[in-house]
């Protein structure tokens, strides 16, 4: 093992002292939420569960409830009713104490990004390790800091970069290092790709499938991009009518008959989409099979 691949699992290891890896089925499980906003019932009765070590994307139209439903999950957003269970924990109206005891575990990108503009990146990957291990040594805390943002595809020198001297994708990429720093084993992605071009965007969805499969991460990914949702989620949960209506395959979402499913996936743009995805697929078993 590299010197970087060994400091890269300080965190996970002093964690497992604590707290085992979970090994259950769903390490998000979701019963009966209601969310509301005064007048306003955003979620009324949803119910999903989240599989371990998958990519589950998750769409919707826009104000259907996915980022307070992210926020719900990772106890940003006090529900009106219903459960939440995050790696078998109570987070709603469980012991605060446990509560704390999970926050540890996930990573999140914000919708927006949302990095600390006076911080440079490093700085703001370590946000998260100052909070959680402030008793860990500053130069390794530079160190871990310093591997994620090469982990996101970021050159090493974007570590001292403050984000108003980077890109768009560059700055999602600076989010995901810090959404990484406590080597999650949940990591929420609220739209990732909105802004990037396609070419990026392509990357960004690359990126996120190989840093789920290396690290073994469940990932829950809002997003807009069908590109996205072909390419890299092995299933799809979709929010409508205040709930979660559908969750599975893309050709099991395409049985349904739900207007918004069938808009979606069967309208002009889902078709281009699936069939770009099938161009792909074709193309990556002509260069496995080297004809
Ligand atoms: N803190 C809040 N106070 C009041 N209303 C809110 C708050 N947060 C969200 N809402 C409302 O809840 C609804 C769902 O918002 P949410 O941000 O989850 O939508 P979304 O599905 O993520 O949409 P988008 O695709 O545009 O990001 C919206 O109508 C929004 O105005
Ligand atoms: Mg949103």
């Amino acid at each position: 093992m590299s010197e970087d691949e060994i400091e890269a699992h300080v965190i996970a290891e002093a964690r497992d002292d604590i707290v085992p890896e979970f090994d259950g089925e769903f390490p998000v499980v979701i019963t009966g939420l209601r969310n509301t906003f005064g007048e306003q019932v955003v979620h009324d009765n949803l119910d999903l569960k989240v599989r371990r070590g998958e990519i589950l994307g998750v769409v919707g139209g826009s104000g259907t409830g996915k980022s307070v439903l992210m926020r719900s999950i990772i106890g940003l957003q006090i529900p009106d009713e219903g459960d939440i269970e995050v790696f078998g924990i109570e987070i709603t109206h469980g012991d605060p104490d446990e509560a704390v005891g999970v926050r540890n575990r996930w990573g999140v990108l914000f919708q927006g990004g949302a990095l600390f503009s006076t911080l440079t990146v490093g700085e703001n990957v370590e946000v998260p390790l100052k909070q959680f291990y402030p008793e860990l040594d500053p130069e390794l805390m530079h160190e871990i800091a310093r591997y994620k943002v090469v982990l996101s595809g970021l050159p090493e020198d974007a570590t001292a970069k403050f984000p108003s001297e980077l890109s768009g994708g560059m700055k999602k990429r600076a989010g995901l290092a810090r959404a990484l720093a406590l080597d999650p084993e949940l990591l929420f992605l609220d739209e990732p790709t909105a802004g990037l071009d396609p070419i990026g965007a392509a990357r960004f969805d690359e990126l996120t499938r190989e840093l789920a499969d290396t690290l073994g991460l469940t990932v829950f990914l809002i997003t807009h991009d069908l590109d996205t949702l072909y390419a890299i989620c092995d299933r799809v949960a979709v929010l409508a009518d205040h709930k979660v209506i559908a969750v599975g395959t893309i050709p099991e979402l395409l049985e349904s008959d739900h207007p918004w499913i069938q808009e979606y996936f069967n309208g002009p743009r889902g078709r281009a989409a699936q069939e770009s995805g099938e161009r792909a697929r074709s193309m990556d078993k002509q260069d496995n099979t080297g004809d």
